[in-house]
């Protein structure tokens, strides 16, 4: 039951631009859907605002300190780490922690593990980006070609 970290992320720690992903890779997506099935996933409030609906066979935690998200029966709303932290003992599944930029800055002291993906990019005008040093004190452990030349790094705790 881990907490972790899973992004994609350009050759300049981009992930982000007008709200949206700046790219669209199909191995991504299909990867990070194998990778967070039948588990949780929490993200921020614009990161849900980007997917629309809720992530399918997946328990969608969305973090925000409004009350300007419409609830729905499939999501869960919490206002801060802490809430996200205590539900966490109630979970029989790992909590991923899918962005964006603020939500990944929000939980750095707890995150255990870190799964990247390198896209093979350099995106221009990227407006949000990873928390600088996010894998300070994380070590790969392994590595994997996905189609399309996109690298994933499994990362732990050294
Ligand atoms: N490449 C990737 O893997 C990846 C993954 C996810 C997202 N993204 C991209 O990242 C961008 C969005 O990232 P972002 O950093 O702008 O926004 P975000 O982290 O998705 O959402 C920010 C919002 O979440 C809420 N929030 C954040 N931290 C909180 C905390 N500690 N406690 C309570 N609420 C908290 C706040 O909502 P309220 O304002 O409602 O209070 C805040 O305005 C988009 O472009 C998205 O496509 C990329």
């Amino acid at each position: 039951m881990a907490i972790v970290g899973i992004v994609a992320v350009d050759g300049q720690g981009a992930i982000g631009k007008g709200g949206q992903l700046p790219w669209h890779y199909s191995a991504d997506l299909k990867f990070f859907k194998e990778q967070t099935i039948n588990n949780a996933c929490v993200m921020g409030a614009r990161t849900w605002t980007s997917l629309r609906k809720p992530l399918k066979e997946r328990l969608n935690i969305i973090l925000s300190r409004s009350s300007q998200i419409e609830t729905q029966p499939s999501i869960i709303m919490l206002r801060d780490v802490d809430s996200v932290l205590s539900l966490r003992k109630y979970l029989a599944c790992d909590l991923f922690i899918i962005g964006g930029a603020q939500v990944y800055g929000s939980f750095l002291p707890h995150i255990e593990r870190w799964i990247v993906t390198e896209v093979p990019l350099t995106v221009e005008g990227a407006d949000t980006f990873m928390p600088e040093d996010y894998l300070q004190g994380f070590k790969a452990r392994t590595t994997l070609n996905l189609e399309e030349s996109l690298k994933v790094t499994f990362y732990e705790k050294a």
